[in-house]
């Protein structure tokens, strides 16, 4: 018998001490990962670095299989960060830029995006930032525009943090191909609230990690790559976990993976990988197709209540393209959420906005708490 996702809530037990509502910052803490880090910390307290060859090593080949599967991505074609700017680093530095100068990105995405590509303006590289009209999306008609036959890649959100807002990833990538340029999708905000085949999407890299909607907390990181441009890509930025025979020590040479480890640099940080296996247990368990029923219900429930109390949520106009980022306009947002706070609501702040992010723990009465604490109080 598969529970409802609600039934999750005492997984989680932040929910004794306050009412979480800012998944899309960082995802609340599982027993199960818990469990997973105390377990992770007895084994180095029992074992040392012996727990390397026949576990550790096994816990990395787990999550990268785990991801993998999460995404539809092809055995081999998922690479471990400790965060997604590092993996967009040793991205940067695999793509040539000489013939291909143009970068696309939105000025919706995260910053991190656009900053990899501006730290090489330097060297030729030219970014395009795509303005959004309504502070909600981009136009697929803006991409096509602004893409041209000296575009290396589009970079941009499945979706934005800045909105919510699902970004047509599919018709994306027919953009970017027919232009002979690439497609690098930040799913930072996407993967676990939403189904996710980087296959169906088209995507040559997709990228995400552990702290938001993966429940896995912060130095957890994924970044998928088409296996077909794996051979292509020489990245400039590496490290011995990159290296085919690392345990040879070989210091004369470099010898990438030939899968997607070639995308890796150094040691990956242990608690976290463990921390992220434990939330994968809970999605897992659930499954993302019921997670996101249950978060788009939450979602239209939260837009709804928001409305009926007379603010004017900013969000896409069809619901099919809402995630459950939900921003209410506010004059003052961070006094909003300190108010909030003292009434143990937890939401975030974003310029002009109270940003709220129900996900499958959340009740509707979660939502009651928080509409009536913020407009009366105001
Ligand atoms: C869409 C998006 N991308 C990336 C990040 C974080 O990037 P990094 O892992 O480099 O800190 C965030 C939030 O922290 C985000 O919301």
């Amino acid at each position: 018998m598969t529970r409802p996702p609600a039934d999750y809530r005492n997984e989680f037990s932040i929910f004794e001490r306050c009412t979480y509502l800012n998944s899309c910052s960082l995802g609340a803490l599982s027993r199960r990962s818990r469990a997973r880090v105390n377990h992770y910390l007895d084994l180095w307290d029992a074992r040392g670095a012996s727990a390397w060859y026949d576990t550790w090593w096994a816990a990395l080949d787990e999550l990268r299989a785990r991801y993998g599967r999460l995404l539809g991505a092809p055995r081999g074609s998922i690479a471990l960060h400790p965060n997604v700017s590092s993996a967009l680093g040793v991205v940067a530095s695999a793509l040539d830029h000489r013939t291909r100068p143009r970068v696309v990105v939105t000025s919706l995405d995260f910053p991190t995006i656009g900053y990899q590509w501006m730290a090489k303006e330097r060297d030729g590289v030219e970014v395009v930032v795509l303005e959004s009209p309504d502070g909600v999306g981009v136009p697929l008609e803006a991409f096509e525009r602004a893409v041209d036959g000296r575009t290396s890649l589009i970079a941009t959100s499945h979706v934005f943090f800045t909105s919510g807002a699902i970004q047509d990833v599919a018709a994306l990538a027919g953009i970017a191909h027919r232009a002979g340029a690439l497609l690098l999708v930040d799913g930072y905000q996407a993967a676990g609230q939403l189904p996710v085949d980087v296959q169906a999407l088209d995507v040559d890299f997709y990228l995400g990690g552990g702290l938001k909607w993966l429940l896995g907390g912060t130095g957890v990181a994924f970044l998928h790559a088409r296996p077909e441009l794996l051979p292509s890509l020489a990245p400039s930025v590496t490290g011995w976990f990159a290296h085919r025979e690392q345990f040879r020590f070989d210091s004369r040479a470099l010898a990438l993976h030939d899968d997607a480890r070639r995308l890796e640099a150094g040691t990956p940080a242990l608690m976290p990988v463990y921390a992220q296996l434990g939330g994968l247990d809970v999605l897992e368990e659930i499954g993302i197709p019921a997670i996101r029923a249950a978060t788009a219900a939450l979602a239209e429930d939260l837009i709804a209540g928001a409305r009926a109390r007379g603010l004017a949520p900013q969000v896409a106009d069809r619901a099919e393209d809402r995630s459950a980022i939900v921003m209410l306009p506010a004059a003052d947002p961070h006094a909003d959420v300190r108010r909030l706070a003292d009434a143990g609501l937890i939401v975030d702040a974003r310029p002009g906005h109270v940003r709220v992010s129900p996900y499958f723990y959340n009740v509707p009465d979660d939502h009651r708490a928080l509409l009536e604490c913020l407009t009366d109080g105001r």
